[in-house]
């Protein structure tokens, strides 16, 4: 906790955290840094030409009588986050090494399902949701600290009128896709593993959850039918597998054969009873999903880095028309520049994630992929060092040595603000804080990049 104190310290030096024109105290919890907060008011999804907001209004058109919800602030509680969705206590994601806190009070929403309770009260029965949310991770193409989904959810009455509603929808959604081109593996709805839940006549539960499963098909179909590069006249494939969600029973997950590959696009069940009891919506019985727009949007489009979803580059913006999914044309690659740094770690231990947010925060988009490329304990202390790669490559331009190395150099000095008595070691810049410890310490077998620059250090 002291470490992400820290952390917060360095970036934002004021006692409140400014979110959206809102003023929040910190506290010890507080780990959201600048660059997060500069991501907050983009709101890709509002965008017409975005290929995020492209996206949501081709899902939003294949559910002409949903309502569409994109303007919920990103600022929940953890109540709302995790609570209301009866998620255990000790679940990873509360962690402060997984989410991003204002302070103990509000976080930055790390999926969309956080406004479910909220939404299902407002009394709307069939809605999507499209927001960005936030989770800190790995640095790397694929992942990125802000993305967005759409949650999409529907319910139906318990009564006699409303598993009749059901019934007519499942007959005219399985006959639709009885002509297409599409395989779909499917899975039992209901088993002993991926149970109906207790309130609800298991005849009910497995209705919903075949309702869940022939609407979400119809829109894998709309979005991807002829474009999965599955060759011309093969047949879309689509797979659907048991899964585990602290909110849903039974639970699913689909993935779609893109390109040769299975590729998860999102998750899904029949909504946990207690969450419509806390929204007050009696005598009810439902379904909803989540999916990741980036990771859908990078399939269609052919975009082959996370990062360029935030370009503000016209090479960028300029591919992309309202209603159309074309293939983008990469501008060009500049070159990589890969810089190493080792220091040995905090006491407190220092996590991935951790230092990929000071990374971030210090060199932004720069910064194509972090990889820890060796780890060593040393025999007699047992303290432990870590070597990091960072390739920094900027998407628009070709960055010169001397300007990665600045941007290296921010990360070290926020490295030493983190690990203030510790050796800190980068493989072009030497920097020592207070504490002088022997160089050979330090990386036995590591990358011909510091394993050089160990020998240089052996014989200065
Ligand atoms: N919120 C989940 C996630 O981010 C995805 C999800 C799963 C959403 C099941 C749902 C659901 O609505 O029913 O991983």
């Amino acid at each position: 906790m002291a470490r992400c104190l820290l952390l917060s310290r360095t970036s934002l030096p004021d006692e409140v955290v400014t979110v959206l024109g809102e003023q929040y105290p910190k506290d010890a919890k507080t780990n959201i840094t600048s660059s997060i907060l500069s991501k907050v008011s983009r709101k890709l999804h509002l965008q017409p030409s975005h290929p995020i907001g492209i996206l949501r209004s081709l899902i939003e058109a294949h559910y002409p009588s949903f309502t569409a919800l994109s303007n919920f602030s990103p600022v929940v509680t953890p109540a709302m986050n995790f609570d209301d969705l009866s998620f255990p206590l000790d679940h990873p994601g509360r962690s402060l090494t997984d989410s991003y806190y204002i302070n103990a009070h509000r976080m930055l929403r790390t999926h969309t399902s956080a406004h479910e309770v909220e939404t299902f009260a407002k009394g709307i029965r069939q809605w999507l949701l499209t927001a960005d949310v936030y989770r800190r991770d790995e640095i790397d193409g694929s992942h990125y600290p802000v993305f967005h989904q759409m949650e999409g959810a529907r319910i139906f009455s318990h009564d006699p009128s409303g598993i009749r509603e059901l019934e007519e929808d499942n007959a005219r959604l399985a006959a639709r896709l009885a002509k297409a081109n599409i395989v779909i593996e499917d899975i039992p709805h209901v088993t002993a593993t991926n149970p109906a839940q207790p309130s609800h006549d298991p005849r009910h539960a497995e209705l919903v959850a075949l309702n869940l499963k022939l609407s979400l098909n119809s829109l894998i179909l709309d979005i991807f039918g002829g474009r999965a590069n599955a060759g011309e006249g093969e047949p879309l494939r689509v797979r659907w597998i048991e899964a585990y969600f602290p909110f849903t029973s039974p639970s699913f997950e689909v993935e779609v054969m893109f390109g040769g590959k299975w590729l998860e696009i999102l998750g899904c069940g029949v909504v946990l009873q207690s969450t419509l009891d806390k929204a007050k919506v009696p005598n009810s019985i439902g379904w909803a999903f989540g999916l990741g727009l980036e990771r859908i949007a990078m399939i269609l489009y052919s975009i082959p880095d996370i990062r360029l979803f935030w370009s503000e580059d016209p090479r960028f913006l300029s591919q992309f028309t309202p209603g159309q999914i074309k293939t983008f044309k990469p501008f060009s690659k500049y070159p990589a520049c890969y810089k190493d740094v080792s220091f040995w770690l905090p006491d407190q231990a220092m996590h991935e994630n951790d230092f990929c947010d000071l990374v971030r925060d210090a060199a932004g988009d720069f910064v194509e992929d972090v990889k820890l490329v060796d780890a060593f304990t040393h025999p007699k202390t047992k303290r432990n060092s870590q070597c990091f790669r960072i390739n920094y490559r900027s998407m628009d331009r070709s960055l010169s040595n001397d300007e990665a190395n600045a941007l290296h150099a921010q990360v070290v000095s926020r490295l030493k603000n983190v690990c203030v008595y510790l050796l800190v070691r980068v493989d072009h810049v030497r920097t020592t804080s207070n504490t002088i410890i022997k160089p050979r310490l330090l990386h036995l077998a590591v990358s011909p990049v510091t394993l050089a620059h160990g020998r240089a250090a052996l014989e200065e």
